[in-house]
């Protein structure tokens, strides 16, 4: 079961992948134990992986299994149903594996052996499931934690781990969370490295609908053709979510390519695309938006509105340093944007009257960002101890209202949408609607939207953008006209041979 062709201690698609050290993961178990052990050294610490999940009634699986994100971050083991146990004491790693029925082998591939995982994760104690309840006991710890807390961006709780057996042991389920939560936030060096390399499979796929994408496709097809190159060129099996790719109106759709709107459209001559997409490489996460026009030139009102959100993305880049309160960064894109929008006459009066009123929600109903990692809309957004979510409106849908620090990822997304709903509420809110210059923001009635998404890494003084795709107006219409070159935005990607 184990390939051999395989480095120990590397995890990889290929030689033309990323080759990812099983140190990674190691390096987060010894983090999380550092910061357990001071007032819990007598414990272990207890996570349970994921199971594949049926298809509804049927003998198949929800197709492409992917692991639960706290037990990737401290195992980087991805295959299903695996326990896995760090001892605060000794630091040693207990890793769990299912032990399948004979047939298994004859569906499903040879029979994993202890030994194959040992080799496959370098971790070198291995056992089966079922063997969970006499090891632990074995080892004789005062406690065992499990994980159990709110996901602040799904509502959902973290289920925590269960086997056979549980009831005889001591076990806390709440101490746990916040402290591996808050690891999560800030990433280690091999971390940040997986972060770019899928930074850079992603813009380098984005870089190539945007080319290949045209009038007259289906919005889909650009999707397609994403999925297509992250898996093959960059060996990134999974995507961090439903891909988005909007067209015209479409692009004002925030959650746009669930199941009643599959990226289905027929996307028109003279219509802005909003293709919003992020790969996956072992567990970790892009996040990136590109917004550009079908045919390759943007009209003199997609110019106005893009660059109005450029803008507010540049401004907030080049504030991210340590130090620096997110809700701030929010706030200063939206006095960006907001600028712009009035010199662009589609408003009138005060920027500052117009922050207090509210009226930046309305064109950008979303947050300015978000922590990413492992997940998508990364963890610890709202741990305690850290700011609490603000209650005014438009910074209230923050994902995290955190103090930026070294080591933390997050995305910069500034938006320009407009939302019939929320320009028809604008318009009968006196304290809004004298803000609105009515006979300019009806020509953008069904204009959609733009949307600008970089994926960053806080650095010591300031922050590293990972993502590489053309940003300014002339460099989107040079790289769709072909005048810019593909080297122009290699960087990263240089030892890699697409
Ligand atoms: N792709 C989801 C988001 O931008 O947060
Ligand atoms: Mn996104
Ligand atoms: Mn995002």
């Amino acid at each position: 079961m184990c390939d051999l062709s395989k480095r120990r201690g590397v995890l990889s698609m290929g030689p033309h992948t990323l080759q990812v050290p099983t140190e990674l993961f190691a390096l987060n178990r010894r983090r999380l134990v550092e910061a357990l052990k001071k007032d819990n050294s007598d414990s272990l610490v207890l996570l349970q992986g994921g199971d594949e999940v049926s298809f509804y009634d049927t003998d198949t699986t929800y197709n492409n299994f992917r692991q639960e994100s706290y037990f990737m971050w401290a195992f980087g083991v991805t295959d299903a149903g695996c326990y896995g146990a760090v001892d605060v004491k000794t630091g040693e790693t207990h890793l769990f594996i299912p032990r399948h029925p004979e047939e298994y082998a004859v569906w499903m591939g040879p029979l994993a052996k202890c030994d194959d995982f040992s080799k496959k994760y370098n971790i070198s104690k291995v056992y089966y499931v079922d063997q969970l309840s006499t090891i632990l006991k074995g080892l004789n710890r005062a406690k065992i934690l499990t994980l159990k807390g709110i996901n602040t961006d799904s509502g959902l709780t973290a289920k925590p781990a269960s086997f056979e057996g549980i009831e005889n042991f001591s076990v806390n389920d709440e101490l746990l969370f916040p402290i591996i939560a808050d690891l999560r936030v800030y990433k280690t060096e091999h971390e940040i490295k997986v972060l770019k390399y899928v930074c850079a499979v992603s813009s380098y796929a984005h870089r190539q609908v945007m080319k290949k994408i045209k009038p007259g496709d289906f919005e889909y097809q650009g999707e397609a053709l994403f999925l297509q190159l992250c898996y093959e060129k960059g060996g990134c099996r999974h995507v961090s979510y439903t891909c988005i790719c909007g067209s015209g109106v479409n692009g004002a759709i925030l959650h746009y390519g669930h199941a009643g709107v599959p990226n289905d459209s027929y996307i028109k001559d003279g219509e802005l695309c909003l293709y919003d997409m992020g790969a996956n490489y072992y567990g970790y996460a892009a996040d990136i938006t590109c917004t550009f026009p079908a045919n390759g030139k943007f009209t003199p009102d997609q110019k106005l509105i893009y660059e109005a959100v450029l803008n507010a993305n540049k401004a907030v880049q080049k504030a991210m340093k340590p130090g620096v309160s997110w809700v701030d960064m929010h706030v200063l894109a939206n006095r960006v944007m907001l600028e712009d929008l009035k010199k662009g006459g589609l408003l009138q009066g005060s920027v500052d009257e117009m922050l207090d009123a509210g009226l930046a929600a309305i064109f950008q109903p979303h947050g300015l960002g978000h922590l990413m990692g492992l997940d998508v809309h990364d963890v610890g957004g709202y741990l305690k101890g850290q700011p609490e979510r603000p209650q005014k409106v438009g910074v209230n849908k923050l994902r995290t209202a955190r103090i930026l620090q070294k080591g933390m990822v997050l995305t910069v997304e500034p938006g320009c949408y407009f939302i019939d709903p929320l320009l028809d509420k604008a318009f009968a809110d006196p304290t809004l609607k004298k803000f609105l210059v009515p006979s300019v923001i009806e020509r953008f009635r069904n204009f959609g939207g733009v949307r600008i998404e970089d994926d960053v890494v806080v650095t010591e003084n300031g922050i590293e953008d990972m993502t590489k795709v053309p940003r300014s107006v002339q460099d989107i219409e040079d790289w769709m006209s072909g005048k810019l070159e593909e080297s122009t935005f290699l960087d990263c990607e240089k030892s890699f041979v697409w």
